[in-house]
């Protein structure tokens, strides 16, 4: 299995001219190449495997020098420099699209279904660190994450159009012609969909509360206002134990770190009375606790990315609006796609 994963990548490195996969500002990437399947590419959730990999998307040079910045998230000793976020979701739909609400992909409606559309009820489940059996009934669930964010690249300059292009691409740029489809498809394959407009790299841990839609109604009602900072310790044995929720998953971290997931599995665990159980709410307003996940999430996940059309490259109007409308047409195709594989039976 190793050997052909070697063989393999090898052959793309002898066959492809000037791709690889780095997750820089202003290089391109076709989203069509793994849509659905873009978290196997990008280390944005729980992955069970032991490889150290962040960025796997085969990735192409567009510009010939682009400006970015590369922002380092300092430490600040005994403080957690993070977030804590927590989101209601409805539904199944809702909770994939909270956990992937900081990736954005120009001209996609559901960016989420990127990065989802491939999942089988059993993977989702594997992911989000809940039981398969909580995916495929009618339940409600609130996401708790807590971000550490490391580093952040984002472009020195707005106006990417002005930028100086590659030869190649610049010379397919000019010879572009509106209303040719597969010329168009052909730019698309060759050189991309998108860029990276900015991304940001840290880790997280992130637990989901399962609930059925009665009890999820009355505590929505009741913290939608206020938020995790208004929580009390009344609220947490109130709302967010075993019995009121009718699962706690497990607590995952987003780039799948052992460590991390052992770190919660012991630490995190909460005691009221007789019943134990772990939560990660339990972090919640813990100075001491709070200060050990931030050594322990290092730079491992990709936390947000931003995508934007390459249709910015073509100057001409007709290009772009040409562009724009093929892209447009092939991400509503595969949306359909998806849909119609994924319908929930
Ligand atoms: C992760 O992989 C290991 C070894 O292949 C396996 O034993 C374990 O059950 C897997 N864990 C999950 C959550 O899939
Ligand atoms: C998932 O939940 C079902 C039903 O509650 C239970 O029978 C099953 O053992 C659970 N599976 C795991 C892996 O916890
Ligand atoms: C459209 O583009 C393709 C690929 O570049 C080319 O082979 C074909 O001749 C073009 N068709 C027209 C009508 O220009
Ligand atoms: C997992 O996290 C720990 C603690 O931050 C770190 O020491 C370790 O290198 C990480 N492991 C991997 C495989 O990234």
């Amino acid at each position: 299995m190793m050997i052909k994963l070697l063989i393999y990548a090898l052959a793309l490195v002898s066959y492809t001219i000037a791709r690889e996969s780095q997750l820089r500002v202003g290089k391109a990437v076709n989203i069509f190449l793994r849509y659905g399947y873009l978290s196997k590419s990008m280390k944005v959730i729980s992955y069970n495997d032991t490889e150290r990999w962040l960025f796997k998307e085969p990735t192409t040079d567009i510009y010939q020098q682009v400006n970015s910045v590369t922002e380092t998230e300092q430490h600040n000793a005994g403080v957690f420099s993070g977030d804590f976020h927590m989101e209601f979701c409805d539904n199944r739909r809702q909770l994939y699209q909270a956990y992937f609400r900081d990736y954005t992909v120009e001209w996609l409606d559901k960016p989420w279904e990127a990065f989802t559309g491939g999942w089988d009820s059993e993977l989702a489940a594997r992911r989000l660190g809940i039981n398969n059996s909580y995916i495929k009934g009618d339940y409600s669930y609130i996401l708790v994450r807590v971000v550490r964010y490391r580093e952040v690249g984002k472009p020195q300059t707005t106006d990417f159009g002005s930028q100086p292009l590659v030869m190649s691409v610049r010379s397919k740029v000019r010879s572009m012609k509106p209303g040719n489809v597969t010329e168009a498809i052909k730019f698309m394959e060759r050189f991309g969909t998108h860029y990276i407009n900015s991304y940001t790299t840290g880790n997280s841990i992130y637990q989901v509360y399962v609930y059925n839609k009665q009890n999820y109604n009355i505590i929505k009602e009741r913290l939608k206002v206020k938020g995790v900072s208004g929580l009390s310790k009344l609220d947490l044995y109130n709302f967010f134990a075993p019995w009121y929720a009718e699962h706690l998953g497990t607590i995952r971290s987003a780039s799948g770190n052992a460590t991390v997931e052992d770190w919660a599995r012991k630490k995190l665990t909460y005691e009221y009375y007789v019943i134990k159980y772990i939560t990660i709410l339990k972090l919640q307003g813990n100075g001491r606790l709070l200060s050990s996940l931030d050594h322990l999430l290092g730079n491992e996940a990709i936390l947000q990315l931003d995508l934007k059309s390459l249709n910015v490259i073509f100057q001409n109007d007709e290009q772009k609006k040409w562009f724009t409308e093929v892209l447009d047409n092939q991400i509503k195709l595969w949306e359909v796609n998806m849909n119609q594989k994924n319908d929930p039976k």
